[in-house]
């Protein structure tokens, strides 16, 4: 980035403790090239949104408890995001699926962050699934966000091997660890142009991308 060209500016949503989202302010603050204009959590009193504010980041909260339904709660949500006037929308940790509408809404600039080695183990308790199938590797992945849950394009994959005495814990923390460089990452290639979505699939410089970028 040069001092003529603006950083991206990026919405992050929240679930929880928000460590990838800490992963994301840490790297914006080490000259990333985008800005975090807004943090949005879809739980009150969060840990996240206290690293947010630390930050100086400005936060929302849209509590998704206080919907009658999905749709409502995604119009409410979309409303919020839009209100930042976003290039990109970035799910790091955030626990809600989104419907249709919303993630047409944003196709092609919203991200997520998963912890497995997509396709496998899409969905929930993703490291407890993958010591009980016996994989001897696992690890995250971030995809651009389509109506198929965690089943977007997959942009990049960091891996770590799984080790005979492993218990979820133990792999969860080393994923994690390996989320907080991955995620940052991608978001700087986004920011630098280099990612894009064209025709539903991820392009990388431009070209579509045959497997995964492994970080
Ligand atoms: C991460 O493992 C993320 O991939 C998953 O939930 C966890 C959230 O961690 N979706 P944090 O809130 O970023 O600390």
């Amino acid at each position: 980035m040069t001092a003529s060209e603006p950083a991206l500016a990026v919405v992050v949503l929240i679930s929880g403790s928000g460590s990838n989202l800490q992963a994301l302010i840490d790297a914006a603050a080490a000259n990333g090239p985008y800005r975090i204009c807004a943090v949005i959590s879809n739980r009150p009193g969060v840990p996240g949104l206290g690293r947010a504010a630390t930050a100086g980041i400005p936060t929302r909260v849209v509590d998704h408890t206080q919907f009658a339904d999905r749709t409502s709660f995604d119009s409410a949500l979309g409303e919020q995001i839009a209100a930042c006037q976003p290039q990109l929308v970035v799910l790091a940790g955030f626990m809600r699926v989104l419907g249709a509408d919303f993630v047409r809404r944003f196709a092609g600039r919203m991200l997520n962050i998963h912890p497995s080695l997509l396709p496998a183990f899409r969905g929930l308790n993703t490291h407890r699934r993958a010591i009980e199938a016996g994989a001897t590797e696992h690890g995250a992945s971030v995809h651009f966000v389509t109506e198929q849950l965690d089943g977007g394009p997959v942009v990049a994959q960091a891996r770590v091997p799984v080790e005979a005495d492993d218990t979820e814990a133990r792999l969860a923390a080393r994923v994690l660890a390996r989320e907080h460089l991955l995620l940052p990452q991608v978001v700087s290639w986004f920011a630098a142009g280099r990612l894009t979505l064209r025709d539903g699939q991820a392009c990388f410089d431009g070209s579509p991308l045959q497997a995964p970028l492994q970080c």
